[in-house]
């Protein structure tokens, strides 16, 4: 099985994605991760050197040599993946895909402060058009799950439950 998680900056992909991980025993890979690891630059440098568009071609091209490589995967995207070209159709297609669902004020106190996340100069408000530009996309995941007062390990065993 492969199991796609999506949603916005800082509602717990890649920590649900590492307890599922654990729970199912399926390697986990992070795609943000796999970028730095293939340009062997930060994200954000990635982003200053090439620009955001250039980021979300890696960012695709890696989506899809990671999905049709492996045939068990736990899979944690970034906040844009599914929101650029067809890259949700491609998730959708090729792995079950969850949707961790957090109000954005709780998303906005985990995220202000990173400066590991470029997109957060956006701002507050730019922050939350970002986020109903990109709720449509998310909520074509086959699975949603309401996250907010939840941890981590509770969030993992509701989709087990749920998938
Ligand atoms: C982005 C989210 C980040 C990372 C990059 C762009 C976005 O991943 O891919 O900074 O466009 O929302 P996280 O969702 O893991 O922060």
């Amino acid at each position: 099985m492969k199991v796609t998680l999506i949603g916005f900056m800082g509602s717990g992909k890649s920590t649900v994605g590492k307890e599922l991980s654990k729970l199912l025993g399926f390697p986990f890979t992070d795609l943000d991760d796999l970028i730095v690891k293939k340009v062997g630059m930060s994200i954000p440098e990635i982003f200053k050197a090439f620009g955001e568009e250039k980021f979300r071609e890696i960012e695709s091209s890696l989506l899809k040599e990671v999905l049709l490589k492996k045939s068990e995967l736990i899979l944690s995207t970034g906040g844009g993946t599914p929101a650029y070209k067809d890259n949700v159709k491609v998730i959708n297609q090729l792995s079950k895909s969850v949707f961790l669902k957090t109000p954005f004020e709780t998303l906005w106190e985990r995220i202000s402060k990173d400066k590991n996340r470029p997109l957060t100069k956006l701002g507050k408000e730019g922050l939350l058009e970002l986020y109903t530009k990109r709720l449509p996309y998310y909520e074509r995941a086959h699975l949603i799950v309401e996250c907010e007062g939840k941890k981590p390990k509770e969030i993992a065993e509701e989709i087990i439950y749920k998938l």
